[in-house]
């Protein structure tokens, strides 16, 4: 596998890097309602973040990624869009938005922000104008309605389920109040999908990226990337389970996910994003079967695809060798580097996960967008979850994601150690609609989103001023900025090493696996003598000869700890 920049020798060299900043960057997600609150309102916002810039360049990140920080009501924690071309007024304004981006760009970090393309909130313009114009109207055709089934239309047109559960058929009452067409939405009812058979809803997501694009934005991530294009012929009535997307077909036709027809948006996509120097980036959130992420990846579609293998994988040693070379293969089939990660707003958080007393806790329905969280309802309680085993092998298995080729995005909060907040988030406090919608089967994913801890003391933590609208623990207060930047041996101040030591020594997007002492052990280099070593047993082992330049726990008697790693230069 080597990098692509021999391939067009007419563009200047440094052109050339700029343009594949990418490959191997190094990605951190800001969930900006829990980042850090400017204002003391106790929602975070986009002066928190410019604050905090000095915070994420000690980090040593190469961008950031904001998660939807769009005018909405938040009935999917702002994957409910309202107005793609706007700053939510809760949480900042267009000017606070082109500060923080001077202010990251100043500091040598790159941004990208998230366009949830599938579905708008019930609240745009559109949508409103859709219900008000009534059947047949142009305005409905940008969304998918039908008419129900039944003697009165009183039954929605099939039986899917959404994601977040219930019915993914909502009915809406006609401008002259009487019941009437039903529209579909894959996620909340809030959620109603757009109609890509439509040009209009083309044109429109073309006039959003170029909006961004021309403030100075660097890339993008591309919400549920496979689910935009449909085919909701009543053929495929039938099949019931067909938005879990447990049922992926192979063959590009299946009526919602992953179907052949959605890359053409991409191409189109990808001539907007050729159209400015260096050309924007974006990163398909696509869950898909592994060898089809070739094409979201490809250089004439998105130019990359997240891969969730090693956030779904347990933490075993053959598990993991498998995963990367399967990846790295894949993605040189696409011309892309591959992305890693292993937490992010969707799914509990890694220290707690590994954690978990069994070691086959990684199962889907335990870790997957919202299919998780269940084992904190009927897995076990928290205080079953062993954070110090959890913390220690999460540490281990980050720093190994950091010596992959490829790009590696983290999760807000990770660096501190954070452990997921489970059930002392009162019901009446959550806000997932996964917990309302599916009560008593998923928790939801509140529990990776409270907002940061700063300060060891004072209100919200030093989140801000004020509360913080999602519940802190107390327990936060051990995992705060402020106390962690002064200790050595802190989490932060390991991922800080961590990162310095890999923009140090990142190479060619090239790997190597070395002999390991056993089964459990995996060891691989990087071009220029840059080895990693992880301990997945239980028994210590001895490390090659070499300079130790890092170990994510401290070493015993020379010997590489069970559940950590370490980097040499040899
Ligand atoms: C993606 C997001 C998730 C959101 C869903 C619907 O999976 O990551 O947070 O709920 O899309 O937009
Ligand atoms: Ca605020």
């Amino acid at each position: 596998m080597t990098s692509m920049l021999a391939a067009d020798s007419s563009v200047a060299r440094n052109d050339l890097d700029d343009a594949l900043w990418w490959r191997q960057a190094s990605v951190y997600q800001i969930y900006p309602r829990s980042f850090a609150d400017a204002n003391g309102d106790g929602i975070g916002d986009l002066k928190g973040v410019t604050s905090r810039v000095p915070y994420l360049k000690a980090l040593g990140i190469d961008a950031v990624w904001l998660s939807p920080f769009y005018p909405s009501a938040l009935a999917d924690g702002g994957y409910d869009v309202d107005d793609y071309r706007d700053v939510d007024p809760k949480i900042g304004t267009l000017e606070d938005f082109d500060e923080m981006t001077a202010a990251l760009h100043q500091a040598g970090i790159k941004v990208i922000v998230d366009i949830v393309p599938n579905h708008s909130s019930d609240r745009h313009t559109w949508f409103l104008e859709a219900v008000a114009a009534g059947r047949g109207s142009a305005a409905r055709e940008r969304y998918i309605f039908r008419d129900g089934k039944g003697e009165h239309g009183e039954l929605p047109p099939n039986n899917w389920t959404a994601i977040f559960g219930g019915s993914s058929w909502q009915r809406i009452t006609e401008p002259d109040g009487t019941p009437g067409q039903w529209y579909f939405h894959l996620f909340a009812p809030e959620q109603p999908d757009f109609n890509w058979k439509n040009p209009e809803v083309h044109a429109d997501f073309e006039t959003t990226l170029r909006f961004w694009s021309d403030r100075g934005v660097d890339g993008f991530r591309i919400d549920v990337a496979h689910g935009l294009t449909k085919n909701l012929d009543p053929a495929f009535d039938h099949l019931k389970s067909v938005l879990s997307g447990q049922d992926l077909f192979e063959d590009g036709q299946h009526p919602i996910w992953d179907r052949d027809e959605v890359h053409d948006i991409y191409a189109e996509w990808r001539k907007i994003f050729n159209e400015y120097t260096p050309p924007r980036i974006a990163v398909a959130e696509a869950w898909v079967e592994p060898h089809r992420r070739a094409r979201y990846a490809s250089s004439e579609g998105l130019g990359q695809s997240f891969n969730f293998d090693l956030l779904q994988a347990d933490f075993r040693a053959a598990d993991f060798r498998k995963i990367i070379g399967d990846n790295l293969a894949f993605a040189a089939d696409s011309g892309a580097s591959t992305t890693w990660v292993f937490s992010n707003h969707d799914v509990v958080r890694h220290a707690t996960r590994y954690g978990l007393q069994r070691t086959g806790a990684q199962d889907e329905a335990q870790i997957m967008n919202v299919g998780g969280k269940q084992w904190l309802l009927d897995g076990g309680r928290q205080d079953e979850v062993d954070t110090e085993l959890g913390l220690r092998r999460a540490k281990a298995a980050t720093q190994l994601m950091l010596a992959l080729p490829g790009s590696a995005y983290l999760y807000q909060g990770e660096e501190l150690g954070l452990q997921e907040v489970g059930e002392e988030i009162a019901d009446e406090h959550r806000q997932d609609p996964a917990f309302f919608r599916n009560k008593g089967v998923e928790i939801g994913r509140d529990g990776c989103r409270v907002p940061l801890p700063w300060e060891s003391q004072g209100s919200s933590y030093g989140f801000g001023a004020g509360g913080s609208h999602l519940p802190q623990p107390q327990w936060f207060s051990r995992y705060a900025v402020d106390a962690q930047e002064q200790d050595p041996a802190s989490t932060l101040s390991f991922y800080r090493r961590a990162m310095a030591l890999r923009h140090e020594l990142q190479s060619a997007e090239e790997l190597a696996w070395e002999a390991s002492p056993n089964e459990h052990v995996l060891h691989f280099s990087r071009p220029g003598g840059w080895h990693s070593i992880t301990n997945f047993g239980t028994t210590p082992v001895a490390l090659p000869e070499g300079e130790l330049l890092l170990a994510s726990a401290p070493l015993e008697d020379g010997l590489l700890p069970a559940n950590a790693t370490a980097w040499l230069r040899a």
